[in-house]
């Protein structure tokens, strides 16, 4: 049986950071949820989609992934979507689509797919409460909101982007309002999983907090 690790937290709290680690260190694959939810916005945003659409539209996106040289590769009906999927438009979108259940079905029954078959370390808002909510792993990786619009401030502003942490601060928190309030699949702790507030921690110490679960 695939050994599967499940990582679930607001955007911000260090999850990807902290599952390729992970994966790296188990030999594991990482699966990034938030990039199929992200090329799915990108399919909609493209095809123009209004809120009401989205039921209809989600249909004609292919969504699939590879591993190329370590990195997930996403797929939109054929075409690698890497290098558009992490802007802040496509971001919005994605709360706004992720909540539609035909989305839900269709990008949950792929992620159950590559769990069952593979031993993986998969982020996202839902994996231990709905996807895999039979992995012997679960983590629910949280950390403040200031501090996690300090991460992305900072992130940005080392890449050259102009950016006001007051803004990315007020984002992060309406993000999490529609992650959590959504009617399905709502972001939360599931009930065994293990809480790790990073807010004063380091990578390492939550990596080591992380290994020393699968170790038990
Ligand atoms: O983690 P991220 O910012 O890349 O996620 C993009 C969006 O997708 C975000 O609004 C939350 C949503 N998402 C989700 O609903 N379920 C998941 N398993 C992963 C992400």
């Amino acid at each position: 049986m695939a050994f599967n690790i499940a990582i679930d937290g607001p955007a911000g709290a260090g999850k990807s950071t902290i599952a390729k680690r992970i994966a790296a260190k188990k030999g594991y694959i990482y699966v990034d949820t938030g990039a199929m939810y992200r090329a799915m916005a990108l399919y909609l945003l493209r095809e123009g989609a209004t809120t009401e659409e989205i039921d209809e539209k989600c249909e004609g996106a292919d969504i699939t992934i590879a591993h190329e040289n370590g990195e997930q590769v996403v797929y939109l009906n054929g075409e690698n979507v890497n290098p558009y999927i992490r802007t802040e438009e496509v971001g919005r979108m994605a709360s706004v689509s992720s909540p539609n259940p035909r989305v839900r079905k269709k990008l949950t029954q792929l992620q159950q797919k590559l769990a069952a078959s593979t031993d993986v370390v998969m982020d996202g808002r839902d994996i231990g409460t709905c996807v895999l909510p039979d992995a012997q792993v679960k983590v629910y990786l949280t950390a403040d909101s200031h501090e996690r619009a300090l991460r992305r401030y900072r992130e940005l502003t080392e890449k050259g982007e102009p950016c006001e942490l007051a803004v990315i601060e007020r984002d992060i928190v309406e993000r999490d309002r529609q992650d959590m309030t959504r009617e399905i699949s709502p972001l939360k702790q599931a009930e065994d999983a293990v809480l790790i507030d990073s807010s004063h921690m380091t990578i390492e110490e939550v990596a080591d907090a992380v290994i020393a679960l699968c170790d038990v």
